[in-house]
């Protein structure tokens, strides 16, 4: 089954593509839009791979040599952000490397693409910390008050298994290896739903409590987190075929789906369900989608494809931009950070676009569109 409007989805998705190349020029978008339109931007935040990765999915989908050329360009501004270090002080390699640099060796040979992703993963492994075993997300490396990880980096280690693949080097490897080991063994509860970051003790590397930092309260499940989780996971599960990574996408995964609203789109933290006045995180099924849909392809699982496919149906019905005036980004309704008594976020990016959303529907198209999709991850 393919849901029935998918090509119009993705003649929609290449026309706001399109667009927002002619406007935006040599700029990026913004983490998040404002009234959904993304102003421009430069190339200085965690996010920046993602806008690019959109243009390289159309790019597969359309096959148009504009979008090719536009990508190609961006490799270099990511050649020079990593030469130069500029904004290169957290964990979040893979989530600028992978969709822009990583994809651009795959598909179009770019040797620029390929040594600024390796020298990604080596500023990535820089950050490992040995007592605790993981790699440290934010703030000066071994600083005290920033000895954590967090969930999101399930992401980024997909970047070191390339690594290691490319360069022939199992360093890179052994980090990804031992950091997924960590990670799951702090931050999947016996509910199956996860915290957003772990403490470790720096002097010992025991593990300390889980703490949120975009999520409700320190023991709810944040829906973006917990996305981070089945997808994340999913993707260990294609470079290590582990039996651990396997089992964690299913918990993970039927969380989440157990949570969803009648409503299907998630609020940003399952504290919240239908009735509740606060925000959607459509980014989050976008994740989630993507990640059940490489799952399928890596086991073969049909019904599982299915509900993802059904999933996304809902997601281009309730969230997708169809309308140029209403909005430059490809999906609407995403929260970028909820400000709660408990927690340490700031409101932003509340009931927006944001550029890993555009970028996971997209992916979530082409992955619906091609079964069997080789992922820049
Ligand atoms: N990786 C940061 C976030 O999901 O907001």
């Amino acid at each position: 089954m393919i849901f029935s409007d998918l090509d119009k989805a993705i003649t929609y998705a290449e026309k706001q593509t399109e667009k927002s190349i002619k406007d935006l020029k040599d700029k990026f978008k913004p983490s998040h839009s404002t009234n959904n339109i993304y102003p421009m931007s430069e190339n200085d935040e965690w996010t920046n791979g993602m806008w690019t990765g959109e243009i390289n999915i159309l790019y597969e989908l359309t096959k148009r040599g504009d979008f090719k050329e536009k990508a190609l360009e961006h490799v270099g501004a990511f050649k020079y952000r990593i030469d130069e270090m500029v904004s290169i002080n957290n964990h979040d390699m893979g989530f600028l490397y992978s969709p822009s640099c990583v994809a651009a060796y795959k598909l179009y040979g770019s040797e620029d693409g390929k040594n600024s992703a390796i020298k990604a993963a080596d500023y990535l492994i820089s950050r490992y910390q040995e007592k605790g075993r993981f790699i440290q997300a934010w703030g000066p490396i071994g600083d005290p008050n920033n000895y954590r990880l967090i969930i999101d980096c399930l992401m980024n280690i997909p970047l070191l298994f390339w690594a290691s693949e490319v360069t022939g080097d199992n360093k890179y490897r052994k980090v990804a290896l031992a950091h997924f080991e960590t990670s799951i063994a702090c931050v999947l509860r016996p509910d199956d739903s996860t915290y957003h970051t772990y403490y470790f003790d720096p002097e010992t590397g025991s593990p300390l409590r889980g703490v949120t930092h975009q999520g409700n309260r320190n023991d709810s499940a944040w829906a973006r987190g917990q996305a981070w989780g089945i997808y994340g996971s999913a993707l260990s599960y294609r470079y290590t075929k582990s039996e651990k990574a396997m089992e964690v996408f299913k918990r993970t995964l039927e969380f989440f789906l157990n949570h969803l609203p009648e409503s299907v789109i998630p609020y940003w933290d399952f504290d919240f369900t239908d009735g509740s006045s606060e925000s959607r995180d459509s980014s989050a099924l976008a994740i989630a989608i993507c990640g059940m849909m490489e799952m399928s392809d890596l086991t073969g699982d049909k019904e599982l494809r299915e509900k993802a496919l059904k999933l996304l149906e809902e997601l281009y019905n309730k969230c997708a931009v169809k309308d140029p005036e209403i909005s430059n980004g490809q999906l609407l309704h995403g929260v970028y950070c909820r400000k709660t008594p408990t927690n340490d976020a700031r409101d932003r990016g509340v009931d927006e676009c944001n550029t890993w959303g555009d970028y996971f529907y997209v992916e979530a198209l082409m992955r619906a569109k091609n079964p069997g999709w080789k992922a820049y991850w």
